[in-house]
């Protein structure tokens, strides 16, 4: 049986309500809710049908483009969804950085991004930011000069606050991204603190190109949600292999709970690889058991995204 989706009532009352620009917060709220009530309860297929014939065609998407995060990630000026330019827009009322695309926003737009930056998905990303942060600084308090390699390392922005950093106590930290432009951007500004950068892509690491070891901590934040299970799994293996003896991975993913998950497929066509508990340990199954120290899993406080840790026999 096929199963399809005739309630669009809820988006024409949050279009009227968003042309007020009345209530902005609460019509987003009940907006998102609804969206991911939908995708849960339906087939994949029909929420596709869905999004591409309601969502994608209604009066709301353009109202919704008016937000900078949204628009950003629907026409990827760069050619994928969450680039480093977008991240900092979840980042930014943190720290002040300078940010054009938020600059000469509409009265919408402008209370569009604060109800995003609110909700629970940049807030973990914020999160996840601090626990790099401090897991940077912790180990060059327990290892002097340590090595640490970013994947994927977008403006590497947990690297602006970190102690360790600034203070001189870290050996080398490399930040690889595929994006030239980004890594611009980390060498203007992190370059003089003694940040390497690199540009290189995940298929360049997998087809052996980036032969890279003795890193006491390899992390990467923001790539395995984009990866499939056995290009996740292998990039896996190679970046333990990347590790000195005592050393830690760390790979975050975004868990399949979180509650925006219906509009940023909706509206912003930023569409995920979620993944359990159990799917992030199982990536590690792989890995040469003799080698490995500990396997742990935590989670981040907004409950969004999941840590997968694994450290290095000594
Ligand atoms: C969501 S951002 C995360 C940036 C940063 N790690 C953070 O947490 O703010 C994803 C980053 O992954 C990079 N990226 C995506 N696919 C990649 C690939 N196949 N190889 C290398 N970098 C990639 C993008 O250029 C982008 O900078």
């Amino acid at each position: 049986m096929t199963t399809t989706i005739n309630s669009t009532n809820f988006l024409d009352m949050g279009a009227a309500k968003l042309e007020r620009v009345e209530d902005v917060a609460e019509t987003m709220a009940g907006i998102c809710f609804v969206l991911n009530g939908m995708r849960h309860y339906v087939s994949e297929s029909t929420w596709k049908q869905f999004v591409a014939h309601e969502c994608r065609q209604h009066p709301l998407m353009q109202l919704l483009q008016q937000d900078p995060l949204t628009s950003r990630a629907f026409t990827r000026p760069r050619g994928y969804a969450g680039d480093a330019v977008m991240m900092d827009m979840m980042y930014a009322a943190e720290h002040g950085y300078d940010l054009p695309a938020v600059a000469g926003i509409s009265e919408l737009g402008r209370k569009l991004y604060e109800y995003q930056f609110q909700s629970p998905a940049p807030k973990a990303v914020r999160a996840r930011r601090r626990i790099i942060c401090e897991q940077v600084d912790n180990l060059a308090i327990r290892t002097p000069k340590p090595h640490i390699l970013s994947l994927a390392c977008g403006h590497l922005r947990e690297a602006y606050d970190c102690p360790a950093l600034r203070e001189g106590r870290l050996g080398r930290y490399l930040a690889i991204d595929q994006d030239k432009e980004s890594l611009a951007v980390v060498e203007r500004e992190v370059g003089p603190l003694g940040v390497e950068t690199l540009a290189a892509s995940v298929r360049d690491i997998l087809k052996g190109r980036v032969p890279l070891a003795n890193f006491d901590l390899v992390y990467t934040t923001g790539l395995y949600d984009y990866l499939t299970e056995p290009v996740a799994r292998r990039l896996c293996e190679i970046l333990f292999g990347m590790l000195n003896p005592g050393g830690r991975l760390l790979i975050a993913n975004f868990l399949p709970s979180i509650s925006n998950v219906g509009y940023m497929e909706a509206f912003a066509d930023w569409w995920l690889i979620y993944r359990t508990e159990a799917e992030l340990l199982r990536l590690a199954e792989t890995l040469p058991d003799e080698q490995v120290e500990t396997i742990n899993l935590f989670v981040e406080e907004n409950k969004n995204i999941a840590f997968l840790e694994v450290s290095r026999k000594s």
